[in-house]
């Protein structure tokens, strides 16, 4: 039992190191594979649009702010933490500055809602991001990969399960975040309505979701964008918006597939000779 755990354990190992080293055989066979309807290697593909960019940009700088000048609330003992509020002007300002944070997160929402209920691209991003059966599928036969029970990777589509599980946290999250701090923030008008248990709750909901939002992002989101050997020490693609075909090909397989012949159809339907 334990050398065959071990056995598994060093078959990961190997895999992993081969991954990481990009061992030089498994290069020049991606690069093969890379070759298909024209030699596209080289290519820039779009992934996020400027629209999503943006969105993803205000979020970022609003959740920043919020992280900084709220954490240091719930640590107000620790010497770091007032060091923290000091940096953000103090007691007074501070509070502020996270009242800024969030109108720039209201203002993301309310800014998302629109695009995925207006925008046709927003739409099509969404019905892409809905969760399928494939998924828990695809999260099966990553651990087995892991374990060393399989040689295939899961093939994804435009979005992985890791990336779908990124996006919807943050709805659930920025329910609970902007329910309660609206709360935290308005307590004597929610008072006229609700009973003071009621504003206790949504400021306990308040801290602990601030913790769990604040890990998520720097372990979770952050390790699977940007930490993770394939991609380390940054993804750029929150910047230009652009995924090499290499890049495609490697973890968005299906999408890569569709989009090829896509173009071979037009191709087709284009060329002299061809439908139109
Ligand atoms: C990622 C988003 C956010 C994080 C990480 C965060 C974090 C925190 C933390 C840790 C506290 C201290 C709680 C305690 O005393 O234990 C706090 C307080 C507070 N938060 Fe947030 N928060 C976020 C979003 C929001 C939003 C969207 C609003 C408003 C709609 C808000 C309004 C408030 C208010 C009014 C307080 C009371 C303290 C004060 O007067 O500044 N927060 N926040």
């Amino acid at each position: 039992m334990e050398g065959a755990v071990r056995g598994r354990f060093a078959t990961w190992v190997r895999r992993e190191l081969k991954l990481q080293r990009g061992d030089e055989r498994s290069e020049r066979r991606r690069a093969a594979r890379t070759r298909t309807v024209a030699d596209v290697t080289n290519e820039q593909f779009e992934r996020l649009s400027l629209n999503i960019r943006l969105q993803h940009g205000l979020m970022a700088i609003s959740i920043v702010l919020l992280v900084l000048t709220g954490i240091p609330l719930k640590f107000h003992e620790s010497g770091w933490a007032r060091a923290l509020i000091g940096l953000f002007g103090g007691p007074d300002v501070s509070p502020i500055v996270h009242r800024v944070g969030a109108v720039g997160l209201i203002t993301v929402g309310l800014w998302h809602l629109a695009y995925i209920t207006l925008f046709r691209e927003g739409r099509w991003n969404l019905m892409h991001l809905l969760p399928r059966p494939k998924d828990a599928l695809d999260a099966f036969q990553q651990i087995k990969f892991y374990l060393g029970l399989t040689d295939e990777r899961p093939k994804f589509d435009r979005f992985s399960y890791i990336e779908k599980f990124d996006y919807w946290a943050v709805y659930w999250g920025m329910v609970i975040m902007i329910g309660s701090g609206t709360v935290l923030w308005f307590t004597d008008f929610w008072l006229r309505w609700a009973p003071k248990w009621a504003t206790d709750i949504a400021k306990e909901a308040h801290s602990d979701e601030a913790l769990l939002a604040t890990l998520a992002i720097v372990i979770w989101h952050f390790y699977n964008v940007h930490l993770n050997p394939h991609k380390f020490p940054i993804n750029r693609t929150f910047l230009d918006g652009k995924i090499s075909a290499r890049d495609m090909i490697e973890e968005h397989p299906l999408e890569y597939e569709r989009l090829m012949n896509e173009r071979q159809q037009q191709q087709a339907a284009t060329s002299p000779g061809g439908e139109s």
